[in-house]
């Protein structure tokens, strides 16, 4: 599958760049001196590439994309995992910029650690891209690629109700009234995303919650009470076995979860496994939420364990970010589709959002392996090969 991946996002980030040679490209301001000719001006040069972490395969697959695809184009790329240590990630960028990178593209761990770094950025006239979160407190934000993590949140949500039957797959109402025992779990606090995914979920559940279709039997609501620090999936275990052990005695049963991460998903489904719930959904087993269609969690899907997942297309996101790195090298503004909703609390970033999809078990097919994502054999071990 890796190699697939970087073909892919290879071939993505060149048909751009030949995109970009064929428009002409040139904002008018700019010095013509600067601009790319023939689309080899911006050939060759450093880009960093500073990630978070190796523990979830969608980083080491969001890194390796953008690697490769850079590399197509010419680029040396320095691509870094910082194993989700804000120190460690700090040093990487510092790094990245003494060896004289052009552009830096960071997936940062906590999104408002790097004011510093971006600040001598910004001094050497480093370009800088906020890959998938958003960097937030600087003003050296050049531009944010992700996809619109809002929607992302109720698509997470829409996909719970759709499993407890309140919603049909297509968006009208279905036959369930409940009341359904519903859990809330959110992601990192230091990651802007966890905020937009909550946001979307609770704007779509709140209706349910109130008419008492749904109900949060532990009182837990607020991000603050839900969230799970670095995203870590034994810490969303050991919450969900504390919530069992607290809220679900005496035959009370939780029914649904609302997951915004598959390796908390599985946490999750592994606390409720561990205490003696049905193997499969179709059982009686709670419907589990997710999010980036993970291998592991693909075939969880595919075996009835976890309901849903969404998938983001990592290589489109890193085709983007090739894309963006190339128009800010050649001193043009990014293509952007969005310039008023991430406001980092010093600008507005313009941004760059992909759309996403919610992959349930009857779709894995279409959506993940017809495009090349996982193959069947994957799906069925449960890992990438
Ligand atoms: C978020 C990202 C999600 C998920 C999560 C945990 O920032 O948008 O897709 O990967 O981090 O890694």
């Amino acid at each position: 599958m890796k190699s697939r991946k970087f073909l892919a996002a290879a071939a993505g980030a060149l048909m751009a760049l030949t995109l970009a040679a064929c428009s002409g490209g040139g904002a008018g301001t700019d010095d013509p001196s600067d601009a790319p000719t023939g689309g080899t001006a911006t050939e060759g040069g450093l880009v960093g590439v500073a990630m978070p972490t190796q523990t979830s395969e969608r980083w080491i697959a969001d890194g390796e994309a953008v690697k490769a695809g850079l590399e197509e184009l010419g680029f040396d790329v320095d691509l870094q995992y910082a194993n989700d240590d804000i120190p460690t990630q700090s040093q990487q960028v510092d790094q990245m910029i003494t060896n004289g990178a052009k552009v830096l593209i960071i997936a940062a761990i906590d999104g408002t650690a790097l004011s510093s770094q971006l600040q001598s950025a910004a001094d050497k006239g480093i370009k800088v891209i906020a890959y998938d979160r958003l960097i937030r407190d600087s003003a050296n934000v050049d531009f944010y690629v992700t996809f619109d993590n809002y929607k992302v949140g109720v698509q997470q949500a829409t996909s719970l109700l759709v499993g407890l039957g309140v919603l049909n797959a297509d968006g009208s109402e279905g036959t369930a009234t409940g009341p359904f025992n519903i859990e809330l779990f959110a992601g990192s606090p230091d990651d802007n995303n966890a905020g937009f995914f909550f946001n979307g979920a609770m704007d779509t559940l709140q209706p349910f919650i109130d008419s008492g279709v749904l109900v949060v039997k532990s009182g837990q609501t607020d991000f603050e009470q839900v969230a799970i620090l670095r995203w870590q999936q034994d810490v969303a275990q050991k919450r969900m076995e504390d919530l069992l052990t607290s809220t679900y005695t005496g035959g009370d049963k939780v029914q649904g979860v609302l997951s915004p991460y598959d390796g908390l998903s599985r946490g999750i489904i592994t606390a409720l496994q561990n205490a003696g719930y049905p193997a499969t959904i179709s059982d009686g087993f709670p419907i589990v939420s997710g999010q980036d269609a993970e291998i592991a969690s693909v075939k969880l899907i595919n075996d009835d364990v976890q309901f849903a997942t969404i998938f983001k297309d990592t290589r489109k996101l890193a085709a983007q970010a090739i894309t963006s790195a190339e128009s800010l090298l050649a001193g043009e503004e990014p293509e952007a589709n969005d310039t008023t909703t991430y406001d980092n609390g010093v600008k507005v970033v313009p941004s760059y959002l992909l759309e996403s999809d919610i992959v349930y078990k009857d779709n894995i097919q279409s959506l993940l392996i017809d495009s090349g994502y996982w193959t069947a054999d994957e799906v069925a071990a449960g890992v990438a090969s």
